[in-house]
């Protein structure tokens, strides 16, 4: 682990010298590679609900968002998606969705258990902040990983873009805290260039990452949304004296910057860094220091619709084609396409160490 000074990471997510660039790059790689080898594990991705009670200020599919029609995915359905994973090889099966009230706890402990009881799959949840109570009913069923990004690590930004009666950062917090404490493996993240977002934020949050002892980390650029009220927000200049850019390329100092300050940790190389550069922001990510690809396995005619940011990658492509294209290129990078659950060495290591409760 680096530990960079505060300045260090603010300075070196300011530069644009060549050298210096291709230096953290190198730095990313090799560290990526002593600690988690070449491995890509692959996250077969269900998104198996739009509906949200939340209207976070950068997502399509907040509540306000009308425009935008609503799905909900049968058992069934998700069964199904569960089944073409393990078809394909995947370790993890990741059940995504909106943050809805309206989705019972009861109702996910059971496809839950059917995932867990029926195929060797890890199963991952990302649906957003609920009740501790909740959280462990899902555990006691059967998940094993839970994603929940923070945003952002500035309180005042994190109230800028969501309103006052979805909850605090510290909320959050509190959640990713009760998930470490239920035995989850934990993931948390940010986006990278939203709108107010300094340099200074961003080290900070790259700071929280290791202070929050995280086993998973996902950041990925902004992209505006056109149906919200941020839709307004492009900006790419990397000489902006504050407010960081949205770009690819600030995207992979992150990457790179929070694999050296957090070298055991599943990192992936997001979808929407695909999106900001589709021929190859998938394969760069992981050249700079990402370790988890997250293939979409989303019914093509629900895929459209869990329209977070617009123009996601791999829209219209199969899982299946994807998938065989997605494998050739890991293969050409000389990195290995992993077999079984792929825990964050991270949580394995904090397992061994019993870990559980919150760093202080
Ligand atoms: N651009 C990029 N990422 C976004 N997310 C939500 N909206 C956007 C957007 N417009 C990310 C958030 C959220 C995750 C599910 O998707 O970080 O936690
Ligand atoms: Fe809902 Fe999550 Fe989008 Fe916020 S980021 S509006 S909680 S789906």
């Amino acid at each position: 682990m680096i530990t960079a000074s505060h300045k260090q990471l603010a300075d070196l997510l300011r530069t644009t010298d060549a050298e210096r660039l291709e230096t953290l790059w190198r730095e990313a790689d090799t560290v990526r590679q002593a600690n988690v080898g070449d491995d890509v594990h692959l996250r077969g991705l269900v998104e198996f609900s739009n509906i949200c009670d939340r209207n976070c200020a950068y997502c399509g599919l907040r509540k306000e968002n009308s425009a935008m029609p609503r799905y909900r995915m049968t058992t069934e359905e998700i069964l199904d998606c569960a089944r073409q994973a393990m078809d394909f090889g995947y370790g993890t099966i990741v059940l995504q969705a909106g943050e809805h009230r309206s989705m019972k706890a009861d109702w996910l402990a059971g496809v839950i258990r059917q995932i867990k009881t029926t195929t060797p799959l890890a199963v991952t949840l990302s649906v957003g902040e609920r009740p501790a109570e909740e959280y462990a009913q899902w555990r006691e069923a059967g998940a094993d990983r839970y994603l929940l990004r923070f945003e952002t690590s500035n309180p005042e930004l994190y109230a800028r873009i969501h309103p006052v009666a979805d909850g605090t950062l510290a909320d959050r917090l509190d959640c990713l805290r009760v998930l470490r404490e239920l035995g989850y493996e934990t993931g948390s993240g940010v986006m990278i260039g939203i709108p107010g977002q300094t340099y200074d934020i961003l080290a900070r949050d790259i700071e929280m990452f290791r202070e929050l002892d995280l086993d998973m980390i996902g950041v990925g650029p902004f992209i505006p949304h056109p149906c919200t009220p941020l839709a307004n927000h492009t900006y790419t200049n990397d000489k902006d004296d504050r407010q960081v850019p949205n770009s690819e390329l600030m995207t992979y100092k992150v990457l790179a910057l929070t694999r050296l300050t957090c070298p055991r940790t599943n990192l992936p190389s997001t979808t929407a860094l695909a999106t900001l550069n589709r021929d190859q922001g998938r394969e760069r990510g992981l050249a700079r220091g990402a370790n988890v690809v997250m293939p979409t396995l989303t019914p093509k005619n629900y895929r459209r619709l869990y329209e977070i940011y617009p123009d996601k990658a791999c829209f219209s492509e199969t899982p299946r084609a994807y998938h065989l294209r997605l494998q050739q290129h890991i293969l050409d990078m000389d990195r290995t396409i992993a077999t079984g659950q792929g825990s964050s060495l991270h949580y394995v290591n904090r397992k061994q160490r019993g870990r559980y409760a919150c760093p202080a």
